[in-house]
């Protein structure tokens, strides 16, 4: 049973996390993406929210599971019986923090291998924190999220249109 695991903040889901999730779960025989419980950071969405939309975007995946933790990701990856960590990179930039990372969790835990998959081109400039300041400040975030999402995270960050 190969199982990777996909962790982040997710707050919000957006398309670049998506196209990794439908690129990388024809690789694996399962797939849990992991919504990260940070107890010093609430987050703008509340987890179990994080956790709705991405089932909601995943429901056609059979072998994509989500779930959310809490502590270190490697310890999780070893609850799940996982062997990969999957990471999605948009470009250079992101490869500093995240060699940084998978070199630590290497450290606490060699038999785990982290994976990085780039994101499509078009998804390159995407990241959660651009979607909500967009939202926030009433722009459009149709291309930035799952078309099924659009409304949900806009009500969210700009309640009654604000
Ligand atoms: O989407 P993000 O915020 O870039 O994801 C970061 C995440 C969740 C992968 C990272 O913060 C993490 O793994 N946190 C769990 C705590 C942990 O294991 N820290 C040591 C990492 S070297």
């Amino acid at each position: 049973m190969r199982t990777a695991i996909f962790p982040g903040s997710f707050d919000p889901v957006t398309n670049g996390h998506l196209d990794v999730i439908r690129r990388a779960a024809p690789l694996f025989d399962a797939l849990v993406v992991a919504v990260l419980v940070n107890a010093d950071k609430r987050g703008s969405f509340p987890v179990q929210q994080r956790e709705e939309m991405l089932r909601r975007v995943t429901a056609d995946l059979p072998n994509v599971r989500v779930e959310n933790f809490s502590g270190l990701l490697v310890a999780f990856a070893g609850r799940c019986g996982a062997q990969v960590i999957l990471r999605g990179l948009r470009g250079v930039e992101d490869f500093g923090y995240e060699g940084q990372m998978a070199q630590l969790n290497r450290g606490m835990s060699p038999g785990v291998q982290t994976l990085f998959m780039l994101t499509a081109p078009e998804y390159a400039h995407i990241s959660s924190s651009r979607v909500r300041e967009i939202a926030v400040l009433g722009g459009d975030i149709a291309p930035l999220v799952p078309v099924a999402l659009r409304a949900e995270i806009s009500a969210t960050l700009r309640p009654q249109g604000r």
